[in-house]
């Protein structure tokens, strides 16, 4: 039956015409009991969902299209190794990686824990000869940098958390992310590194991504030009891919491979080798804190009943207002500088996991599917685009990320800033009403005509939905736990939307396509091949070129 003439979404779709106009404010008035029955806790991370326009009768319709979705029973066959990913037939067990009560874990029948494990404390090793200086560059030196060479989920992962992670982060070694290819990226990070002190980690699943693979060529470059000897490369280059071979012949040194599964996904796989500059930068016992948190959020998205389960409130609160309300973005806003890189990475783990418009049938969806994820640290958007959070004509839930207490301790600036995120989530539940409105003018001494003037400008609607966690300190356990239930949520969202969150050909055709440009602009030839728009580019570019090759 089409999801849309199912029966719990055909009951949802009639709630919503009779709630729509609810106001939140009434909710909360009618039930002082709405936040210790709306919130839940993980661990000292808790999840204040009260500030959604849901009554208990939306939660419940909506724990109906769960269990009508079979989410738990989805659950279960993620958690079990079954080939989820149907277009690639790959199971998806990022999970497997953070597993820490040892449980076996099987891929084709084979338990992988212990490869697991293995590759693991290979990464560790690295690690600890690289921060305690035992690792040496060719000519002797110590390594100061590390450049992770990446892009998509072999960069945004491990930049996002050694960013969040700063404050346990070894203060002897510079941490660099390249991912463009653009050739201002790679000069501005070597900009000031000598070769001789320098590692490269080339991070890449496949190693064939374009972007990294060309980076990687001209680190190899750079280095030669003052190592002498292939060999001293050997101590300069790290490889982390699920295709060792081509790593090998790229010449990396076989012993400096490090392994990934095809059953981790780019986008879920931080917790896998690919969490090397993690390990770098805060060390195995940190990491390890990184892995229990995960662990504890799967533990629970496993266990806890659905009505009690963070992420499937998060996933269902989602899908009401992107498939009733009809909401089309939803924003990620920390508050808390080091998650500053948050935002982009869950823009990855969101989009391209569910920006899908094809089922698992392989059918056309007639729904919305994956909104789009923006955002940014909340002071800064507070002073950008929240006015059209609080008074544009687009209602776009949002997310608040809010630790109690920051590191540094001045406590000045840490209220500063919680007293913006909780002031921010009442205005937008609130609003201002005209009355306020008018009453706030006339302390401020407006005259009558001004304030009529002003009145509609000054009038908020409020009933904007906000989710807040709460928690004590953003430390690599609590981390751990948020990546995985925002991970868990991306999943529960794609097993109610019936589409596979796990492969993603839509990123193919670019690719393609950017080769097939590639070789007419090496050829230099002007070009009507393409769109009139895609000519007049690339024969617009190549006279431009032309005119610098003149000049010079
Ligand atoms: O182009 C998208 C993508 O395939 C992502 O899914 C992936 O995270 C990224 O490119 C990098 O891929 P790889 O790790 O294979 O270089």
């Amino acid at each position: 039956m089409p999801l849309v003439e199912s029966p719990a979404w055909v009951a949802l779709q009639a709630h919503y015409e009779q709630i729509r106009g609810l106001h939140m404010r009434e909710l909360f008035a009618e039930d002082p009991d709405r936040f210790p029955r709306l919130t839940a806790r993980l661990g000292d991370i808790l999840f204040d969902y009260s500030k959604n326009r849901v009554t208990d009768k939306t939660l419940e319709l909506l724990f109906d299209l769960a269990r009508q979705c079979d989410v738990e029973g989805w659950r279960e066959r993620m958690f079990r190794g079954e080939p989820i990913n149907h277009t690639e037939h790959r199971p998806v067990l990022h999970t497997a990686l953070r597993n820490m009560d040892g449980t076996p874990c099987l891929v084709d029948g084979k338990d992988v824990t212990a490869e697991i494990r293995r590759e693991r404390e290979r990464m560790f090793d690295l690690a600890h000869r690289i921060r305690s200086c035992t690792w040496l560059g060719a000519t002797g030196e110590p390594i100061t940098d590390v450049v992770n060479i990446g892009v998509g989920g072999s960069h945004l992962g491990p930049e996002m958390v050694t960013q969040a992670l700063r404050p346990y982060a070894t203060r002897k070694l510079r941490l660099h992310f390249l991912n463009n290819i653009d050739e201002n990226h790679i000069c501005n990070t070597l900009e000031g590194l000598r070769p001789e002190t320098t590692l490269f980690i080339v991070a890449s699943k496949s190693f064939t991504t374009q972007d990294t693979m060309l980076n990687a060529e001209s680190a190899r470059e750079w280095l030669m030009q003052c190592l002498a000897g292939e060999d001293s490369l050997r101590h300069h280059l790290i490889a982390v891919t699920a295709n060792p071979e081509a790593a090998v012949a790229f010449g990396i040194d076989p012993q400096h491979v490090f392994r990934m599964w095809d059953w981790v996904g780019g986008r879920y796989s931080l917790w896998s080798s690919i969490g090397l500059p993690i390990v770098i930068a805060i060390g195995p016992e940190h990491f390890m804190h990184l892995l229990e948190g995960a662990w504890l959020a799967d533990r629970h998205f496993r266990e806890a009943p659905l009505e009690r389960n963070i992420p499937v409130l998060m996933a269902l609160i989602g899908i009401w207002y992107i498939n009733f309300f009809g909401a089309r973005s939803i924003a990620i806003l920390p508050y808390d500088q080091n998650l500053h890189r948050l935002p982009a990475y869950l823009q990855q783990a969101d989009m391209e996991s569910n920006g899908k418009s094809c089922d698992r049938e392989g059918r056309e969806v007639d729904y919305h599917t994956g909104p789009v994820l923006f955002g940014e640290i909340g002071i800064a958007g507070q002073h950008a685009f929240y006015q059209l959070l609080h008074q544009g004509t687009a209602m776009v839930p949002a997310d608040l990320l809010v630790p109690a207490r920051n590191f540094r301790c001045i406590a000045r600036h840490h209220r500063a800033l919680m007293a913006n995120a909780l002031a921010q989530a009442e205005a937008l539940m609130r609003g201002r009403t005209e009355e306020e409105a008018i009453e706030e003018m006339r302390a401020e001494g407006l005259d009558e005509e001004r304030i009529r003037e002003l009145l509609p400008y000054r009038v908020f609607p409020g009933n904007r939905p906000t989710n807040t966690f709460l928690f004590h300190t953003l430390d690599p356990k609590t981390l751990g736990s948020l990546i995985a239930l925002y991970e868990h949520k991306i999943f529960v969202q794609g097993v109610i939307w019936n589409i596979n969150s796990f492969d993603q050909w839509g990123v193919e055709l670019g690719k393609k396509l950017a080769s097939n440009i590639l070789e007419e602009l090496n050829e230099g030839v002007p070009v009507q091949s393409h769109d009139s728009s895609t000519n007049g580019l690339i024969n617009y570019y190549l006279e431009l070129r032309q005119r610098q090759v003149e000049r010079a």
